[in-house]
């Protein structure tokens, strides 16, 4: 048997390592262990999402939480150098682009385990998001990459990483979502905030870039008000969003407005329900601009770029800003907006290629 480490950290991880730990769980050759570093830990950006996800306690947690982003490096590879040592994997998979993700691939570099990116290649070409250098970082020092999508093949293969590093497996957070399509459906989310699928506007926002400063969330915040009066508003905060919110005295504002729902973090399984029903995701988020390309739903994102360009081209997204919801907006309630298409190996078997490839490069 091969021990693998799966590391997962944050939220988005999540759903990217679960379907991974299933289909290798099912191997007679390979032993999966999750390795939680507890850079998120709040009961539903973490433990809940990981019981939706059926995956069973980490085998081991890190426990390092917030701090500025050395300190949540520093305390990642601290902390997850002394397993390493002690209990040294065949191989390590890291994914997303994560202060975690970066922190334990250069554990195993330097350990000389070798280390596998799910999610790489994936790049906005936007150097002041921390998320831009940790993929930077982490696709330039493993030794084994796993793609989504052509796009991030050609990524990287400009960056000079070698062709036969890279195996395209495909989106594996689609796997998640086919995994629990049917709880999905069948959860009353929607009902129980008294919601009629296919009239309501889903939104989330975490970026740095859009709830650090009041001068990016407040004309955010004004312009989601202003839609509410045409669309009601379901809008599920990130900790750091209702620490903007909070902070810049913007939450009455949306408290206030008779047509706005806001909610915490939600587990996945509800969290989904909502997405399915939802006319339209505002977002800022990565994992929404794939998951609502693959089911068809509009997506606006608050964002100047994105890493996730094929969602642009042949999906539902398209990277717009506050001054220019309401318009965008209207576009979709007249039904004017490309209902898009899947994009290849977004098909929910992206574990099974995955644990494919893992087989044949451990010469098995
Ligand atoms: C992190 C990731 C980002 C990912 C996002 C998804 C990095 C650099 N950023 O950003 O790529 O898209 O997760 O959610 O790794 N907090 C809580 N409870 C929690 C987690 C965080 O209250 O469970 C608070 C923290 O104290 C902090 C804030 O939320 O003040 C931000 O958390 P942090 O992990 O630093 O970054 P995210 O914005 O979540």
């Amino acid at each position: 048997m091969i021990s693998i480490h799966l590391i997962a950290a944050a939220r988005p991880n999540f759903m990217k390592v679960a379907p991974l730990f299933h289909a290798l769980n099912k191997t007679d050759w390979a032993r999966p262990l999750l390795v939680h570093t507890g850079q998120h830990y709040d009961h539903n950006m973490s433990d809940a999402i990981l019981q939706d996800l059926k995956v069973p306690a980490p085998e081991f947690h890190l426990g390092v939480g917030s701090g500025s982003h050395a300190e949540q490096t520093g305390s990642v590879m601290i902390e997850y150098e002394k397993i390493c040592v002690e209990h040294r994997p065949d191989w390590i998979v890291v994914v997303g682009d994560v202060n975690s993700t970066a922190a334990c691939a250069m554990v195993g570099a330097k350990l000389w385990i070798p280390v596998v990116h799910l999610e790489a290649g994936l790049r906005s070409g936007d150097r002041r998001m921390p998320e831009e250098i940790n993929r930077l970082v982490t696709d330039a020092i493993v030794d084994v990459l796993w793609t989504p999508s052509e796009d991030a093949d050609e990524n990287l293969v400009g960056e000079g990483v070698p062709a036969e590093k890279i195996d395209r497996i495909g989106n594996i957070m689609i796997d998640s979502f086919e995994m629990l399509r049917d709880t999905i459906e069948a959860a009353n989310t929607q009902e129980q905030l008294g919601l009629t699928p296919g009239n309501y506007a889903l939104v989330t926002l975490h970026r740095p870039s859009n709830v650090d400063a009041a001068e990016a969330l407040a004309p955010i915040v004004d312009a989601l008000v202003d839609a509410s009066q045409r669309l009601p508003i379901v809008f599920v905060a990130h900790p750091r969003t209702i620490k903007g919110l909070s902070k810049f005295k913007l939450e009455s504002r949306l408290t206030e407005s008779a047509n706005v729902t806001l909610l915490e973090p939600l587990p996945y399984v509800q969290f989904m329900n909502l997405v399915t029903g939802a006319k339209v995701v505002i977002t800022d988020s990565g994992g929404l601009q794939e998951e609502t390309t693959y089911l068809g739903i509009p997506c606006l994102t608050l964002r100047e770029n994105t890493e996730r360009p094929i969602t642009v081209s042949i999906g539902t997204n398209k990277l717009i800003d506050a001054s220019i919801l309401a318009e965008n907006l209207t576009a979709i309630l007249d039904g004017n907006w490309p209902s898009g298409q899947r994009p290849p190996l977004w098909d929910g078997k992206t574990a099974d290629r995955a644990v494919a490839a893992l087989k044949q490069r451990s010469g098995l």
